[in-house]
């Protein structure tokens, strides 16, 4: 997979791309990351990326031609899928993410600034947004996009991380995981795990799990009943 990242800041992606399961995925080439800083495509003098609103009001805008330029600068972007970060999107969820896992090719535009100059919408697929908080721009949102895709792409997580137990597939959260000493400043493993009966290993990390989707995310526990409910 194939992604361009539209962003001014384009050094903020350093330490991500480097390091760990990401830095591992681009060695082995599965997947590709240009970061391209639109600023490099403004017409104007002094590389001004953003202006005053029209019909006034505090904060600049991102201007349209810097951005339309870059991304006409990106090969095949006619067939790219092309996201706009902000947080008007929609809240990024791992149904997206595994979506997303299976296109060749992302463009992503990071926003600044008080936003985006509302035409610039128009040349971009999909607007996400990563949560209901506000950032001070789509750098970070970027990242946890980026690295929400690679990790579910084919051989970038090896068979026995699969991520296919993750919390959130099947609309619940993970059980709870424990490994050596088996006692910890007075706290116990629990014994079902250490018995290596795995049908019975298998019947508590489901309860378990089903126990702290039910305690902590009450949303996704009536999903996860109306799912049941179909069958
Ligand atoms: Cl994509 N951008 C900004 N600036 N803030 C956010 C966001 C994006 N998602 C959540 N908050």
């Amino acid at each position: 997979m194939r992604i361009d990242v539209l962003t001014l800041f384009p050094k903020m992606f350093e330490g991500f791309l480097n390091e760990s399961i990401m830095g591992k995925a681009i060695k082995k080439n599965l997947i590709e990351v240009n970061l391209i800083n639109f600023r490099d495509f403004s017409s104007n003098k002094h590389k001004k990326v953003d202006d005053t609103p029209y019909g006034g009001g505090a904060g600049m805008v991102l201007s349209c031609q810097p951005v339309y330029d870059a991304l006409l600068s990106i090969e095949g972007y006619q067939k790219a899928i092309k996201i706009m970060l902000t947080p008007q999107g929609v809240t990024l969820k791992q149904p997206i993410v595994y979506d997303l896992s299976e296109e060749s090719h992302l463009i992503i535009l990071c926003g600044h600034y008080e936003g985006y100059d509302e035409r610039i919408r128009d040349f971009f697929d999909i607007e996400i947004s990563i949560g209901d908080y506000v950032l001070t721009g789509g750098e970070v949102a970027a990242i946890a996009l980026i690295d929400a895709v690679t990790r579910v792409v084919p051989n970038v997580i090896g068979k026995d991380e699969s991520h296919l137990m993750d919390s959130f597939n099947n609309d619940l959260l993970e059980h709870p995981h424990y490994t050596r000493p088996s006692e910890f400043m007075g706290k116990k493993v629990p014994e079902v795990l250490k018995g290596g009966n795995h049908k019975l290993i298998e019947e508590w990390r489901k309860s378990e799990s089903i126990k702290r989707t039910k305690e902590r995310r009450a949303d996704l526990f009536n999903i996860q009943k109306e799912a049941t409910k179909k069958d």
